[in-house]
This record gives structure tokens, C-alpha cells and sequence, in this order.
């Protein structure tokens, strides 16, 4: 039994999904790129198109990791004063290039799981928002261990309705080497979990790719993006990572209605 039915009679509900701001302290540049750029853009272009009184107000937007340059607390008190202009609430994920407790120091209000990592179950009118922490310290793939995942199973097994999926680290090989390598390491453990619910699993939203796609896990809907820091090439031959600028910062705004789930993504041409 799922909630579709009184779903469907429901308006659309609309959140943003951001990912990999990066965001150096001030002053900072990664790579010769000024990553606060592209968020500042967006975060501008978010306050004048889905803001309360708009055609699509953003009911809350969820940021998938890679929220500084290199986890310094500098670049976490930047966030928070920039997230300040967002017209919504931001849920805050952790992904490769965080640190837990620096992130911790800075938004204290965020909620944790009882072993302390960022998860987070947020019930919205597009369904239950589940946020998983992937960090793992030092290390460039995600996890999710036993503990992380019990959590998981828990949320999942209190509600029997529609079920949206957050995390940093993509469950599925994309194609790109060395991307691939640095993706979640966890994925049979996490199937495992999500199997007995699979036909209540909307939508996954990963970020860590720093490329725009779409597709499906396992049968999952999936979908990522750029992001506001800069994007990785798409290159299936090479087993570095290579990052450019040339594609523009982006967003993505989400509209729930019924059962369907559209993802459409804004491009910001002018944010560098
Ligand atoms: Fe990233
Ligand atoms: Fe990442």
C-alpha cells in the first residue's frame, strides 16, 4: 500500500537539488577557478524564480556534498552566510572533500544519526526524503557501513510510502574511469537494504560526478549534475580526472505531482 493515490490529488510540490559547491574560504580559488561564483549565481537565480510567492516555489533544497574546497571550517561559515540568501530550507550532505566535524562546528542545527553521521529523514509531499552520509574520511570513494545502513533500513521500514533517495557518491559505474574508482564501494550491502522497498524508490540524486545524467540504478531512477563548482570531462578513455569550465554552473529544480517526478536542470551562463 502506498500514499499515490491521495498523492495525486495534491499540487505539484517543487525543491532544488545543488551539488559540489566546493566552496574555498574567501578569497579561495581551486584550481585556478573561483567555485563561489557558480553558487553565488545560482543561489540568485533560485531567490527570484522559486521563492513563496512564484509559479514553482522550492518547498526546501538539498546540497549533495562536496560542500568546501578541503573541509576547512572557513569555507563552512561562507556556506552558511551564502545559503542565508536561499528562500528555503538547505539540507546539507556530506561527500569526498568535507570533514564531518568541521561541518558539524558550523551548522550545529544539522540533523545527525544516533552513531553521529549526517543522515537524515525528512517527510515531504513528494515522499520521504532519506539523506545518507557517504564521507569517508581520507578517502575519495563513499561508504556506507553496517551502522549507516541500519539507520537506513529503520527509516525504511517505519513508512510504507514513496521513498526520494539522497546521496554524495553514485551506486552505479557511469563509465569514466577514474571516476568509477572513487564512486560508493558499498552497493551490494545498500541493494540489499533498498530491494524489499524497490517499488516505492521514486528517485535517487547523487552529485560527485560534476556531470549532468540521467538513468537508472538497479531500476532506480537516477539523476546528477554539474553542480556550481566546475565539471569533470566525459572522457571513457582516460583514467584521470580532468576539470574544465567550459560548461556552465547549474541546478536542478524538481516538480512532484502524482506519480510523476520531473528534473528539470537551469543552466547559468553568465555565473563566471
Ligand atoms: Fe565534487
Ligand atoms: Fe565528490
Amino acid at each position: 500500500m502506498t500514499r499515490e493515490p491521495s498523492l495525486a490529488a495534491m499540487p505539484p510540490f517543487h525543491f532544488l537539488h545543488l551539488t559540489d559547491p566546493h566552496l574555498p574560504p574567501p578569497g579561495g580559488t581551486l584550481r585556478g577557478l573561483d567555485p563561489a561564483l557558480g553558487l553565488a549565481a545560482a543561489i540568485a537565480d533560485i531567490a527570484r524564480r522559486h521563492g513563496p510567492e512564484s509559479a514553482a516555489p522550492a518547498g526546501f533544497a538539498v546540497v549533495t556534498g562536496d560542500l568546501v574546497r578541503e573541509g576547512e571550517p572557513a569555507g563552512y561559515a561562507r556556506l552558511r552566510e551564502m545559503l542565508a540568501g536561499l528562500p528555503c530550507p538547505a539540507h546539507l550532505l556530506l561527500g569526498n572533500h568535507d570533514n564531518r566535524a568541521a561541518f558539524r562546528a558550523a551548522f550545529p542545527e544539522a540533523p545527525l544519526d544516533p552513531g553521529g553521521f549526517v543522515q537524515q529523514a525528512l517527510d515531504s509531499p513528494a515522499g520521504r526524503c532519506l539523506m545518507l552520509d557517504t564521507h569517508a574520511p581520507g578517502r575519495p570513494e563513499g561508504r556506507l557501513c553496517a551502522a549507516r545502513l541500519d539507520w537506513l533500513a529503520a527509516r525504511l521500514a517505519e513508512d510504507a510510502g514513496p521513498v526520494l533517495l539522497f546521496l554524495h557518491h553514485p551506486p552505479l559505474p557511469v563509465g569514466m574511469p577514474g571516476m568509477d574508482r572513487a564512486a560508493l564501494q558499498d552497493t551490494a550491502a545498500f541493494w540489499d537494504v533498498l530491494a524489499p522497498h524497490r517499488a516505492r524508490i521514486r528517485h535517487l540524486f547523487h552529485g560527485h560526478l560534476h556531470r549532468p545524467i540521467a538513468g537508472s540504478w538497479r531500476g532506480i531512477p537516477v539523476s546528477s549534475l554539474r553542480g556550481t563548482a566546475f565539471e569533470v570531462a566525459l572522457d571513457a578513455a582516460s583514467d584521470a580526472i580532468e576539470v574544465t569550465a567550459q560548461e556552465p554552473p547549474c541546478y536542478s529544480l524538481v516538480r512532484a505531482l502524482g506519480q510523476d517526478l520531473v528534473v528539470h536542470t537551469r543552466a547559468l551562463p553568465d555565473a563566471t
